[in-house]
This record gives structure tokens, sequence and C-alpha cells, in this order.
């Protein structure tokens, strides 16, 4: 059976790649790589990871353009729509390639958080193994960014989607929620009385930081992400919030 190892390679900054990555990638004999990703900057920090661990030794590439998600209708529909045409999408480039039985992927921070590679690839027809290697998450980039643990002495932390955040509410038995996949509106519509550790293009050049009480800080932080936005053409951005003082 052809196997495909799905590769975290953290989430921006090249040296995030583990050595179980490394050798992953090096022990693949195609790379299945999206070919016209919307943030030129994150195809670049692809490009960085092949160019400095394969050098001359790149195994072939297999490209496919990535499918849209449709917009509008029932959410979870969608999503099972856009993951089934993704897995055919794959299937189609690696068609080209029957020989290569070592399948890499890379997949942005951990492919278990957050991320429905995993998900796609267990619904490959025809089946493939799958392998998964760890990757650093963008929720342990934003921690060590600010020098600060997620959770209090034995207290729970919940991650979760913004949209879950604007839908629920704050997470009832909760002192600290990191919340990642936010436009803007869950952050803007959270009224609950904390502390926010923001983390923006963590590991990148650009990386910015800001941190304080959310109602203090919130207008500075929307301001800061649409100029951002507008700057760079894109934005990604995580956040922790906390309700004990820090
Ligand atoms: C689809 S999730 C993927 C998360 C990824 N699997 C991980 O482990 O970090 C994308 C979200 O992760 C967060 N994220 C990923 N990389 C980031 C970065 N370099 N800086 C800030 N946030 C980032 C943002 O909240 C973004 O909306």
């Amino acid at each position: 059976m052809r196997e495909i190892t799905l590769v975290g390679i953290g989430c921006g900054n090249p040296d995030h790649m583990t050595l179980q990555g490394i050798a992953a990638l090096q022990g693949a004999d195609l790379i299945l790589l999206p070919e016209k990703p919307e943030k030129p900057q994150l195809a670049q920090v692809r490009e960085q990871i092949l160019a400095r661990h394969l050098g001359a030794q790149r195994p072939r590439i297999a490209s496919f353009a990535m499918p849209r998600r449709e917009r509008g209708g029932d959410y979870l529909d969608a999503v099972d729509d856009w993951h089934r045409r993704i897995a055919r999408a794959w299937t189609e480039a690696m068609a080209a390639f029957p020989d290569c039985r070592h399948v890499a992927l890379l997949v942005w921070g951990d492919p278990a958080l957050y991320d429905s590679t995993i998900r796609i690839a267990r619904r490959l027809d025809p089946e493939m193994a799958l392998r998964v290697v760890p990757g650093v998450s963008a929720v342990s980039v934003l921690a060590a960014a600010h020098g600060i643990p997620l959770n209090h002495v034995s207290s729970p932390v919940a991650i979760m989607p913004a949209r879950q955040l604007t839908a629920r509410g704050w997470p009832e038995g909760f002192e600290s929620v990191v919340v990642m996949l936010d436009d803007g509106h869950a952050l803007e519509g959270c009224k609950v009385s904390a502390h926010i550790f923001w983390g923006a293009y963590l590991g990148m050049p650009q990386e910015m930081l800001v941190h304080g009480p959310l109602a203090k800080r919130r207008g500075e932080i929307l301001a800061l992400r649409k100029e951002l936005r507008a700057r760079h053409g894109w934005i990604m951005d995580i956040y922790l919030l906390t309700t004990r003082t820090p």
C-alpha cells in the first residue's frame, strides 16, 4: 500500500521543523504541494524548508489546485464537501506518479490541531497508509513568544475556533481560552473581564505581540490587525484570554 506522511512544519519559521519532520521529507519520493496558496509568504516558508532540507536531492513534486469551500448553506455540510474535493484533488495529482510509494505533505503547525488534513487523508480512495509527524503549533509559539504558561496551576485550558466563542460564549469552568481563526469579530464581541495575550505572524519577521487587560487592549488590537492586514495583504493571529490575573 502507498504511504502518505503528514509532516507538521511549524507555523511560520523554518526553524520550527523537527528532526523527525526533516527525516520524513528526506524519506519521501513524492511531495504533494498546493499550487496556489492565497498567502504567498506561507508558500515561501514551505519552499525554504524544502530548499534547506532537500537541496538537490528533491523528490518529485505533485502539485494540486486547492479547492475552495462553498460559502453559505450548512457549515458542516460545506466542510464535508470541501474535504471530499480536496481528497479527490490529491488522488488525481498523485495518479501521475504511480511508482512513488512514499508521499509527504507539509502541514502548517501541528496536523492534529484545527487542521483537517488527517481527516482528508483518511478519506483517500484508494486508501493509503497514514503517518503523522507532529509539528510546533501556533498555540505553543504564542505562549513562548509572551513567555507565559497557557494554564494556571492545575487549571484546564480551552482551545477553540472564534466562531464557537461567538456562538456559545465563554466556556464554563475555564479560566484560560486560546482562540484561533478569528477575523476580529469574536474579539470585538467578547465582553468577559480578562487579560489578553495576542500574537500575529508568529515566528515570522513581522511578528507582532500585544498583551494587557482586554478592555484596554481590544480597540488597539482590532485597529492594528486591520492596518497589518491591509499592509501585508493577509493576517494570521491567535490569542489567549485568561480571567485570572496572570
Ligand atoms: C487552520 S488553523 C491551523 C492551526 C495549526 N494546525 C497549528 O497547529 O497552529 C489556523 C489558525 O492558526 C493560527 N496560526 C497559525 N499560524 C500562526 C502564526 N504564525 N501566527 C499567528 N497565528 C497563527 C491562527 O489563529 C490561524 O487562524
